[in-house]
């Protein structure tokens, strides 16, 4: 699988539909959309271990919203469903496409020597001129503030800078979707505000992106429009960052107070 590969498709991704009964989804305000979405597995014994539980969500066209949550809460395994990597056994799923999934780690998803080539990586099975191509190229990098390391071999750039090339890896294929699992989790603090800034610039710079962010980090809750909070594979919480973060600070004291008494 090409790793960055935006999913191509006209039709949104269903599995056990909902959809007759659930009239709220398939707005064209909300970029992504779930409604009652479960995952399970099937160990080797048999034995069904429910991963994702009912979990219903709704994302805004042109904003970037975070999802956060404890290890091992489910956040990756939701992204994977709405990137279409992962199947769910029920409930509905929505995605504007095309979309475009980054992975963790930045040395996961570059595939050429240089920025230039690694960016334009995705274009090759379209038909397109040499001249749309640097075009395209030049508006992506732009984008993620990357323009300046158009001719840079990709492995003398940092963690961030290689995260914000995969980005525009995905942008140059025009995608409307990024889903973004936990970017900064090898980053230093000034690569991680980059990659975070770049994701910004890139959805104010264009009117239709929309961005899923999850971290495990409170403070890149600053940088959000709007964030999902998810327990033991449920969403607990959905909306306003600011009263997210105050309601996640709380548990955090209620957690200490209970450890120290
Ligand atoms: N293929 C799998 N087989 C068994 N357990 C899995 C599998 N994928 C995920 N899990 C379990 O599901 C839970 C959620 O995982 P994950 O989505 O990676 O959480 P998060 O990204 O929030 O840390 C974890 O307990 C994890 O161990
Ligand atoms: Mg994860």
């Amino acid at each position: 699988m090409n790793i960055r590969a935006p999913f191509f498709a006209s039709t949104p991704l269903h599995s056990n539909l909902t959809t007759r009964s659930c009239n709220a989804v398939g707005a064209d305000n909300f970029a992504i959309e779930t409604h009652r979405v479960s995952y399970s597995i099937n160990n080797e014994k048999g034995k069904t271990t429910s991963i994702i539980k009912d979990c219903s969500l709704n994302i805004p066209s042109g904003q970037l919203w975070m999802l956060l949550g404890p290890n091992g809460c489910g956040k990756s395994t939701l992204l994977k469903i709405l990137a279409g990597l992962l199947s769910p056994t029920d409930g509905f799923v929505y995605v504007r496409r095309p979309k475009s999934y980054v992975f963790q780690n930045p040395d996961h998803q570059v595939v050429m020597p240089t920025v230039e080539a690694d960016v334009a990586f995705g274009l090759g099975r379209l038909n397109l001129t040499n001249d749309e191509i640097k075009l395209r190229v030049a508006k992506a990098l732009t984008a993620v503030g990357m323009y300046d390391y158009l001719q840079r071999p990709v492995q003398t750039l940092s963690g961030g800078q290689k995260q914000r090339v995969a980005i525009a890896g995905a942008l140059v294929e025009e995608c409307k979707v990024l889903l973004l699992d936990e970017l900064t989790t090898f980053l230093d603090k000034t690569d991680q505000i980059g990659v975070i800034k770049a994701v910004k610039n890139t959805l104010s710079s264009s009117e239709d992106v929309t961005a899923l962010w999850v971290t495990h980090r409170l403070e890149e809750l600053e940088y959000a429009d709007g964030a999902v909070y998810m327990e033991d594979g449920r969403v607990v919480m959905h909306g306003e960052p600011s009263v997210i973060m105050d309601s996640i600070e709380a548990k955090k004291a209620s957690y200490t107070d209970n450890i120290n008494s």
